[in-house]
C-alpha cells in the first residue's frame, strides 16, 4: 500500500525552526491519525503557525523532520500544498469579489476541474450555509459568514487533511458552534482535523485530544481530562486574595513549592488530592470553592511556569 494513503495523517520528529538565534519550535516530536481531530494549544507566541506553516509545506524546517500524508514537508511541498486544506490566522479572501468569485478563485488555484468545480461550488454553498449570498460582495459580509466562506475556499479540492488556524476567532458563540458543527461533519467523513484556538471551551468539548505548546516544546499531550491533571492537577481552589484569614496562605504555598495565580482579584490554586487534604487541615476556618481545572486553568499554570 502506498504511504498516501496509509500511517499516520501527521508525524513530526524533533521539529524545529529558528529565526536567527531564536528558537520558535523546539524539537516536537508529534503524530496525528487519520480521522483524529486534534486541538494544537498554546499561549501567543509558543510556535503554533510556525508548526503549521512548517506542516502546510510553507515554512523549511531548521532541524527535525514531519511527514504530512506519507509525503515529507521539506523534500515534497508540492505534493502536499495539493491535497492538504489550510485556512490560515488572516485567511485571504479576496473583498472586492462576491461570494462566488471567492470560492471560483480557488477552484482555480488548485486546479480543480470545471464541471467538478461546478458541482462542488453547489455543495461548499449548502455546507456553509451561504444560499442565497453566492452574489454577495465578500466586502460586506459579517465575520461569521467571512469564516465560513473562509473554510468553503479551503475546502474546495476535497483535503483529506484540514489545518484550521484560529478558525473561530472574533466569532460569535452561535456562529462558532454552527462552524464546529461543519468540522465535524467534515471529520465524520473521514477528515483529519489539525486546529488551533484560543477558546478554551472548544478546545476541550471539541477535540479528541490536546498538544500543549510552551515556549516551543510539547508541553503535555493526550485527552483534556489527563492534560489537566498532568499540568494542573485534580483540584483548584478559588478565594478572594482578602479572605479572612487568608494570611498565611502564601507561605504554605512556598512551604510546599506550590504557586498560586492571582485572578481579577481571587487566588487560583492548584492541588492534587492530599494537596487538598492538607490544605482543608491548615485552613479550617476559610471559605473557598474547589473545582475541578479547566483549560483556562492550564493557561494560567503555563504562565506561572514561565514567570
Ligand atoms: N518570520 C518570523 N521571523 C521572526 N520571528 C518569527 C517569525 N515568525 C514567527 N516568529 C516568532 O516565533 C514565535 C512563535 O510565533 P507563532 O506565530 O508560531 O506563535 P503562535 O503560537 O501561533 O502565537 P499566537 O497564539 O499569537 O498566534 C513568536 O515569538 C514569533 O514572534
Ligand atoms: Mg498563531
Amino acid at each position: 500500500m502506498s504511504s498516501e494513503n496509509a500511517g499516520p495523517a501527521i508525524s513530526t520528529e524533533l521539529l524545529t525552526r529558528r529565526f536567527g538565534s531564536f528558537t520558535a519550535v523546539d524539537h516536537v516530536s508529534f503524530s496525528v491519525a487519520r480521522g483524529e481531530v486534534v486541538g494544537y494549544l498554546g499561549p501567543n507566541g509558543s510556535g503554533k503557525t510556525t508548526t503549521i506553516r512548517m506542516l502546510c509545506g510553507l515554512l523549511t524546517p531548521t532541524e527535525g523532520h514531519a511527514q504530512v500524508l506519507g509525503f515529507d514537508v521539506a523534500k515534497q511541498s508540492e505534493q502536499i500544498k495539493a491535497r492538504i486544506g489550510y485556512m490560515s490566522q488572516k485567511f485571504a479572501l479576496y473583498d472586492d469579489l462576491t461570494v462566488r468569485q471567492n470560492i471560483e478563485f480557488y477552484s482555480g488555484v488548485y486546479s480543480v476541474p470545471r464541471d467538478i468545480a461546478r458541482v462542488r461550488f453547489d455543495q461548499l454553498i449548502k455546507m456553509a450555509g451561504l444560499e442565497g449570498r453566492t452574489e454577495v460582495l465578500t466586502a460586506s459580509l459579517s465575520g461569521g459568514w467571512r469564516q465560513r466562506l473562509a473554510l468553503g475556499c479551503a475546502l474546495v479540492h476535497e483535503p483529506k487533511l484540514l489545518f484550521l488556524d484560529e478558525p473561530t476567532s472574533g466569532v460569535d458563540p452561535v456562529a462558532r458552534r454552527e462552524f464546529w458543527d461543519l468540522i465535524y461533519e467534515l471529520a465524520e467523513k473521514g477528515a483529519t482535523v489539525f486546529v488551533t484556538t484560543h477558546y478554551m471551551d472548544e478546545a476541550e468539548r471539541l477535540s479528541d485530544r490536546l498538544i500543549v505548546l510552551q515556549s516551543g516544546k510539547v508541553r503535555a499531550s493526550g485527552a483534556a481530562r489527563g492534560v489537566l491533571g498532568d499540568v494542573v492537577g485534580e483540584h483548584v481552589v478559588v478565594l478572594p486574595t482578602n479572605a479572612e484569614g487568608a494570611e498565611g496562605i502564601q507561605t504554605w504555598l512556598t512551604a510546599r513549592g506550590l504557586k498560586a495565580s492571582t485572578v481579577l482579584a481571587s487566588w487560583h490554586l492548584p492541588l492534587d488530592a492530599a494537596g487538598l487534604v492538607a490544605f482543608v487541615a491548615a485552613f479550617p476556618t476559610l471559605r473557598y470553592e474547589v473545582r475541578i481545572p479547566t483549560l483556562d486553568d492550564l493557561f494560567l499554570a503555563l504562565a506561572e511556569e514561565r514567570a
